[in-house]
Formats: structure tokens, sequence, C-alpha cells
């Protein structure tokens, strides 16, 4: 593998996987939606029969939890029949697709407290959580050099894209402004910093062990245990209490426990990633430098 086609090249994960491929030694080949947008089936293709990649990762996706509540026909556009015709045209071209997935494909079941393996049935809640999974079964189906990787809570590097803004950011600005911050308790997943995720599927991508793979960073938090790592350890003080998804009362449902059991990852020969701990540090730390 050489030419790698990254689909999304813009978003948190694709603009972090561009870097990595470059640093890897390998040739990214980006495209941001105006260049392809997976909606387009008969573009995809001929645009993608054109570049001629040794591979393709597809991280674009429609992500809007709760608008998908109603909009329901765009997110199964992108998050599943867009995916069904990349997987068709991947496929076609015989060369191998990483679809990035999500730890929303879990949640239906509110007494699971240990982590998620491959193996596991998935329960979805909401329409955005359906229409992934949708997504990986035609990924599964159709394309048979796949690897579905599924991840959960990405954030990427400060300044990677001008759009900004992640959950992160947002909390240290609102603490800079003095306002007293509520963050759910009871959702517990594993924020995952785009830079390690994206090096994981990059080292992957060369094993050929094609499947399911669960890769998050280690360990397990509440976004509330979160937004107070990050406090600490950038040594800011705020006001902060938990609160409850009930109390907050978001559209959509999301997971009570969605923690994704990485070991499948790990025998395939891939590099752990590091914790939600170390992986916040090395965040605040390069915001900083
Ligand atoms: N974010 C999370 O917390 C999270 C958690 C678990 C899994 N994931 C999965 O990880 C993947 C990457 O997520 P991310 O956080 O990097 O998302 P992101 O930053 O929103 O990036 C997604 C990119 O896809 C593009 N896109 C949307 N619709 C498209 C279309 N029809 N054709 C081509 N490109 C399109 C977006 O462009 P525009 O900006 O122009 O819309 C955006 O640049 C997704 O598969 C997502 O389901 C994300």
């Amino acid at each position: 593998v050489k030419r790698v086609a990254v689909i999304g090249a813009a978003g948190q994960l694709g603009s972090a996987l561009v870097k990595v491929l470059e640093e890897r030694g390998l040739e990214p080949v980006p495209f941001t939606r105006g260049a392809l947008d997976v909606c387009d089936h008969d573009g995809t293709k001929a645009t993608l029969a054109e570049a001629r990649p040794d591979a393709v990762i597809n991280t674009a996706a429609y992500l809007a939890v709760d608008l998908a509540e109603d909009e329901v026909t765009q997110a199964f556009a992108v998050n599943a029949i867009a995916v069904k015709n990349l997987a068709l045209v991947t496929a076609a071209l015989d060369v191998p697709l990483v679809h990035v997935s999500t730890d929303y494909v879990f949640g239906a079941d509110a007494s699971r407290s240990t982590p998620y393996t491959e193996t596991d049935a998935p329960g979805p809640q909401g329409v955005y959580g359906n229409s992934k999974l949708a997504g990986e079964y035609f990924v599964r189906e159709y394309a048979p050099k796949h690897y579905v990787v599924r991840s959960a809570g990405l954030y990427e590097t400060i300044g990677s894209r001008k759009k900004g803004g992640n959950f992160i950011e947002t909390m240290l600005k609102l603490a800079a402004a003095g306002r007293s911050l509520k963050v759910v308790e009871d959702q517990v997943l594993t924020p995952t910093y785009t830079p390690d995720l994206a090096a994981a599927i990059v080292e992957l991508l060369r094993t050929e062990a094609y499947g399911l793979y669960h890769a998050t960073n280690g360990g397990d938090c509440s976004w509330y245990a979160f937004a107070g790592a990050i406090f600490e350890l950038a040594g800011v003080e705020a006001d902060l209490s938990p609160t409850t998804t009930a109390e907050y009362g978001a559209k959509a449902p999301r997971p009570a426990y969605s923690v994704l059991d990485n070991t499948k990852l790990h025998a395939a020969g891939v590099t752990p990633l590091r914790s939600w701990r170390d992986a916040l540090a090395a965040y605040l730390s390069r915001r900083n430098a």
C-alpha cells in the first residue's frame, strides 16, 4: 500500500490521517467534500477510478446526532447508502476499504458495565447509531478487503482545521469566561485523540488482517470526569458540577456506557493506543507549545 485516498480529508480524523500518512512515508490522496461527495455515487466511482489509490479510507459522515432524529434520510444517505456505493466501488477496484464507525452502534443495553468486543451484538438507540450500523453491514457484505474501525469521542489537534472548537476548547473557553459548568456523569466512554487513532488505522492498514476492530485510547471516563481532567491538567480553576443525561435533555438518546475493548486490534499487531489521560495531556502540552 502506497497511495491512500482519504475521504472527508478536512474533518477531524481525515486531517490527522493525511498527516500521519505523510509522516509514515505513504502518499495521501486527500478528498474534501468539494472534491468528492460520497452521496454522488457516479462521481465517487469516477473520481476514485481516476485517482487509482492502493487503499481508501472513509471518514466522511453525517455526525449531527440530535439533528439526525429529524433528518433521517440525510443521515442514512451519508452513513449507509453512500457507504454501500463505496464498498462496491472499492471492491471493483480490488483495493482495501477502511471505514470508520462509532461506539454509538452500542448503548441499548442500559445495564452494561464491561467493555464491548467486536463479537458483542450491536444495539444502537438513535438514527445516527442505526445509520452507522447499516453502513458497517454494507462494508462487511460488499467489500471483501475491509477494515471497519469503531472509535469514540473524537477530538482533534487544536488548530488543525479552521473550524476549531472541540469539547476541550469549549470547556476551557467557558471556564475562562467564568461560567459554571454542568457536564453529564452518566455517559461513560473513552475519549480518543485523532492523531492516535490515525496512527492505529495506518498501522492496521499494513496488516492485511481485514475485519471489524475497536480502536480508542485506553481506559474510560464520564464526560464529567473528562472535563475534570481537562481543568486539572490545564491548571485551570473551574466551577464544574455533574449532571445527568435526562437533566441535560438532548433530543437523541446516547449510550450510558460505550467503552470499546481494543484486544483484537492489539492482537492484529497494532501498537496499543495510550491512555485517554496521557493523550489529553499530550493535546494540552501541544496546545500550549
Ligand atoms: N466525532 C466523534 O466523536 C466520533 C466518535 C465516534 C466515531 N466517529 C466517526 O469518525 C469518523 C470521522 O469523524 P470526525 O469527527 O472526523 O468528523 P468530522 O470532523 O465532521 O469530519 C467528517 C468530514 O466528512 C465530510 N463530509 C460530510 N458529508 C460528506 C459527504 N456527503 N461527502 C464527502 N464528505 C462529507 C465533512 O465535511 P463538512 O465539514 O463539509 O460537512 C467533514 O469534513 C466518522 O465516521 C464518525 O462517524 C466520530
